[in-house]
């Protein structure tokens, strides 16, 4: 593991005069800090001593069977047993790399992607490759014959992901599911990480790949699916969960053991008391309201002040705007600039597999207030209007 230069240079925006697009940062005003003072207090009154002890690794009983309920399909229900509670779902993907990858293992992922999902699995020797894409090669059996061997994972954001913003289609979903084979020897892994799902600002979500593997295969579908609070309650409870079949939580629940016993009672209890006072159905119109506004914002400012050259992702949802400019500019260099003018983002190489995207950079639109975004996107435009173009 090595220290990342841009996260050193991020570290310069901590300045509070900085206007950063650069975290992946709910607003705090939205945290409901009132209701998590009286959940707190009921949970210590309600639950006493036990929220304080040593718990199970797999997380409090009630809180699975709550993720279980509400990922269950007609059909198909989940049970408690299907579910592990982890500190996030960062914890999750850390112990799905300890799991499942071992040195010189393929992993198959989107190009870019979670740069978190790389930095959590370069070290336990994953080989990363790109998902072959459909519309280059329709072809569905080659999918597997395109690669040396077969992959040990595949990992997909479906929706509105970090960095790009962008969905799969449903097209693209129906040929992937068509990849997914039932649970055996050598068999591969799909892991769905879907923190920015409950974002969603316009049209209807499609069906999940855990859903469309649950219906054909049933216990057998090899897909984990990767869950969080931290986006639709409050990041820094660090409550989290992975759910799949039996045989590969089993695996997860000794790795969790083996890294931190167990995560916080006492937080997966206020998540719970959370839930149970309504926190997620009050809250949700509140975050889509204001990050709708705020890619709005974010949207009309790029389109006034960014060059004709420039393109950007329009997302439904999530968090992210991602940005292209010709080939032959450098956002790392820009970044610079950018710092220098008092606006920071994230620049794009830093989530590609294969040192491309140089000429990419992801922008937040959930933190920064609506003026604070136009004043940042207009700086940063003089500052990309400026640069030569490779
Ligand atoms: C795609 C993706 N997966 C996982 C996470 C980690 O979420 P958590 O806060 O639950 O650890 C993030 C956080 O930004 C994310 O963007």
């Amino acid at each position: 593991m090595k220290r990342s230069a841009i996260r050193e240079l991020l570290k310069l925006t901590n300045r509070p005069d900085m206007i950063s697009f650069a975290g992946g940062l709910p607003a705090p005003e939205l945290f409901p800090m009132e209701a998590i003072r009286e959940a707190s207090d009921a949970v210590l009154r309600h639950q006493g001593p036990a929220v304080m002890q040593y718990g199970p690794t797999e997380g409090v009983a009630e809180l699975r069977d709550w993720v279980a309920q509400s990922l269950s399909i007609p059909g198909r229900p989940l049970g408690r047993e299907q579910v592990l509670i982890t500190s996030g779902a960062q914890q999750a993907l850390d112990l799905i790399g300890r799991v499942f990858v071992d040195e010189g293992d393929t992993v198959l992922v989107e190009n870019p992607t979670y740069l978190a999902a790389l930095s959590a699995w370069r070290p336990c020797g994953a080989r990363f490759e790109a998902i072959p894409d459909e519309s280059v090669d329709p072809d569905a059996s080659r999918f597997r014959g395109q690669l040396e061997r077969p992959a040990k994972l595949v990992y997909l954001v479906p929706n509105f992901s970090n960095p790009t913003g962008n969905s799969l289609s449903e097209e693209r979903r129906l040929i992937l599911a068509r990849q997914i084979t039932p649970l055996g020897e050598g068999s591969t892994v799909w892991v769905e990480d879907d923190p920015y799902g409950a974002l969603r600002y316009d049209g209807v979500a499609p069906a999940s790949l855990f859903q469309r593997a649950g219906a054909r295969w049933g216990e057998s579908s090899p897909v984990l699916r990767v869950g969080t609070f931290s986006k639709v309650l409050v990041p820094g409870l660090r409550v989290g969960w992975v759910t799949g079949p039996e045989p590969l939580l089993d695996a997860l629940v000794r790795a969790k053991q083996a890294a931190d016993l167990h995560s916080s009672p006492f937080n997966q209890w206020l998540v719970l008391e959370l839930i149970r006072r309504g926190l997620l159905e009050t809250q949700h119109p509140r975050w889509t309201d204001l990050y709708r506004s705020r890619r709005d914002t974010m949207l009309e400012a790029l389109a006034e002040t960014f060059p004709s050259w420039a393109h950007w992702t329009k997302p439904d949802g999530g968090m992210f705007v991602w940005v292209t400019l010709p080939q032959g500019m450098n956002s790392t260099t820009l970044l610079e600039e950018a710092l220098a003018q008092g606006v920071a983002f994230v620049p794009g190489a830093e989530f590609h597999i294969d040192d491309s995207g140089h000429n990419t950079f992801r922008l937040n639109f959930t933190h920064a207030p609506p003026q604070r975004i136009r004043e940042g996107i207009r700086r940063l435009g003089e500052v990309i209007c400026r640069s030569p173009r490779g």
